[in-house]
């Protein structure tokens, strides 16, 4: 269409120009009319009108199918297919599994599709010339505006406490189940509606909680000031952080702080080994079969298919002739492809997951007992675990039968000191509190 209008502004042109050379005696310029009594006239005319009205719609029907296929899961996950493919993998794995990536990623209206389009160009631009940073880095530039998970999550909205049961084995030769069940006091509330308290309420309704975090992936949080209700301003600090806060950019906490890995978890090998588990895949009958699996998963590989090789090789020579090693070979090699992806140099290590306290400083990145007020007063404490959950039992068999509604003091399994191959090797990244890599220093 473009062409064609084009070239009736050069024929015009032409025409002119030969208007313009034109001697008195030269035969006499043809012009173009349109004369609708004739009828070739009047079938060219239909003609053109017919075309340009089916190429309006079919451009109209283009555009609007290119928005659709442009904002689709599939071709944000699968058109850059290794660039993406660690966190298109892990959010198939994912209760958001359902949910298109633009959902959370981008913005609504025609404002914030611009907007993820001109940076996609961008990407696209390093894609192509191999300036893409790997792995993708978990930072602050991601900035989900929280309304948007708040389109199908209600923060007000009451949850109650929520039973969680975490289900561990130790590193021994037997492989021992040990199993924390936790009532996790989630709440939330509108006091216009029924009860309120919880976690949820504490630090997302009730109160406004800003802090400053001082590395990229928000590990470190030396200051953080909460404003109650009643407009009452609180300021917390840890010793060593003397800065004017007004210098650093102040945040207020949202549901990232907490959920900031709701579609892309990469599981550390300890908590996955533990899953696939405590579901039979790797059979507790396989001795030492934790641990095998574990150190399986945290070796070097350059490549999935050497990773696969090597898995397999290694099961296979522990467990020779056993009935159960190869569907343990089976789930330690699709552990590895979930949660690593070597092309993109993607593991879970380097995506801090803020909900607990157990493989990253998670809640305790601020309840840490060490973040005070001026007057030495106030502390934000993690010694009343029962304010965020309570220990209903602990153990296996029989000992997880009795609930404790008091919560029960916890007891860290002796053994677990040993097991945490994966976690010994970042405890070096929490290095506020480094006794112990889930936080619980007065336990030990
Ligand atoms: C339920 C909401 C949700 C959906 C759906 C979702 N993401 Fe994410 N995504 C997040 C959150 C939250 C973060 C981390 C933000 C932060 O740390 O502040 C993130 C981060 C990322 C990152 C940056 C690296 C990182 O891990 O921090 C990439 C890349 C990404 N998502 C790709 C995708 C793709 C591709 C899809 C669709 C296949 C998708 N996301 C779907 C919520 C979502
Ligand atoms: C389009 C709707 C939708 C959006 C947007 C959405 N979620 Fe969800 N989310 C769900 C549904 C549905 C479930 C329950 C899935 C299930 O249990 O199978 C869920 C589950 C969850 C859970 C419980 C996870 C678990 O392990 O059981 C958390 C936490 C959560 N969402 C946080 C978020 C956060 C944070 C965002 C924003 C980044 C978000 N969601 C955006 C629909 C949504
Ligand atoms: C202070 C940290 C914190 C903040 C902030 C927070 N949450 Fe949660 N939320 C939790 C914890 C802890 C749980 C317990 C479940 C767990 O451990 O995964 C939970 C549970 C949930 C669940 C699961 C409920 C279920 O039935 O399984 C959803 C959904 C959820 N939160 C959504 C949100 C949304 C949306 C926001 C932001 C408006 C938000 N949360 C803010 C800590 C937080
Ligand atoms: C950015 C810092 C920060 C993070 C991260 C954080 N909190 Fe808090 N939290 C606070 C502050 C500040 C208070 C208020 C302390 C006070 O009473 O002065 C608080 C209070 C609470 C309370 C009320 C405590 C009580 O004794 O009444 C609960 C429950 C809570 N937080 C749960 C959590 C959970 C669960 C997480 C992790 C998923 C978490 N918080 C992460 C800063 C934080
Ligand atoms: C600021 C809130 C908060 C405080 C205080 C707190 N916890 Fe937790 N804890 C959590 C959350 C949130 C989880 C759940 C993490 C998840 O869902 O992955 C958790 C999980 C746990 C687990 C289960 C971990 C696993 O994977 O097996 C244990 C055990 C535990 N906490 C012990 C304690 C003990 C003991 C204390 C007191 C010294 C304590 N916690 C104080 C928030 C807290």
């Amino acid at each position: 269409m473009v062409l064609g209008l084009g070239l009736m502004v050069a024929g015009r042109l032409i025409q002119r120009w030969q208007a313009a050379k034109a001697t008195p005696g030269s035969p006499p310029l043809t012009r173009f009319t349109i004369d609708l009594s004739r009828g070739r006239d009047q079938k060219l005319l239909a003609v053109f009108l017919l075309a340009s009205l089916f190429f309006l719609l079919v451009t109209a029907i283009g555009s609007y199918e290119t928005y659709h296929v442009t904002k689709s899961t599939q071709f944000c996950g699968q058109a850059c297919h290794t660039v993406m493919e660690p966190h298109y993998v892990a959010y198939q794995n994912s209760p958001h599994a359902q949910v298109e990536c633009t959902v959370c990623h981008v913005a609504p209206g025609a404002e914030g599709f611009v907007k993820a389009k001109f940076n996609g160009v961008h990407q696209v631009y390093a894609t192509l010339l191999d300036k893409l940073e790997r792995p993708i880095a978990a930072h602050d530039k991601i900035n989900i505006d929280q309304k948007r998970c708040e389109q199908c999550h209600w923060p007000k909205k009451f949850v109650g406490n929520l039973d969680h049961t975490y289900s561990h084995f130790l590193d021994n030769e037997t492989n021992s189940p040990y199993s924390v069940r936790l009532l996790l006091n989630v709440g939330g509330g509108d006091p216009t509606h029924g009860p309120v308290g919880g976690i949820h309420w504490h630090m997302n309704i009730a109160n406004k909680v800003e802090y400053i975090a001082t590395d990229p992936l928000r590990q470190q949080i030396p200051w953080v000031r909460l404003t109650d209700e009643k407009g009452v301003v609180i300021e917390y600090r840890v010793p060593d952080f003397k800065d004017d806060p007004s210098k650093h950019t102040i945040r207020t906490t949202d549901c990232m702080d907490c959920h900031n890995r709701p579609a892309h978890s990469f599981r550390a090998p300890n908590d996955a080994v533990d899953m696939v588990m405590s579901l039979g895949a790797i059979s507790t009958n396989l001795p030492k079969a934790r641990r095998t699996a574990v150190l399986a998963l945290t070796q070097p590989y350059a490549t999935k298919e050497e990773a696969f090789e090597k898995i397999g090789a290694a099961l296979r020579a522990k467990y020779p002739n056993h009935p159960d090693a190869e569907a343990a070979i089976g789930a330690v090699k699709s552990i590895y492809a979930k949660n690593f992806f070597r092309a993109m140099k993607t593991e879970w290590k380097l995506y801090p997951n803020n909900i607990g306290h157990k493989d990253w400083a998670g809640c305790f990145r601020c309840h840490d007992n060490e973040h005070v007020t001026a007057d030495g007063a106030k502390r934000i404490n993690h010694n009343n675990c029962n304010s965020c959950h309570v220990i209903l039992a602990e153990g296996s068999g029989p000992a997880l039968q009795p609930l404790n509604p008091q919560g029960l003091k916890f007891k860290h399994p002796e053994e677990v000191g040993k097991t945490s191959l994966a976690i010994a090797a970042i405890t070096g990244r929490w290095n506020r509190s480094p006794v112990h890599s889930c936080g619980l220093s007065q336990n030990r």
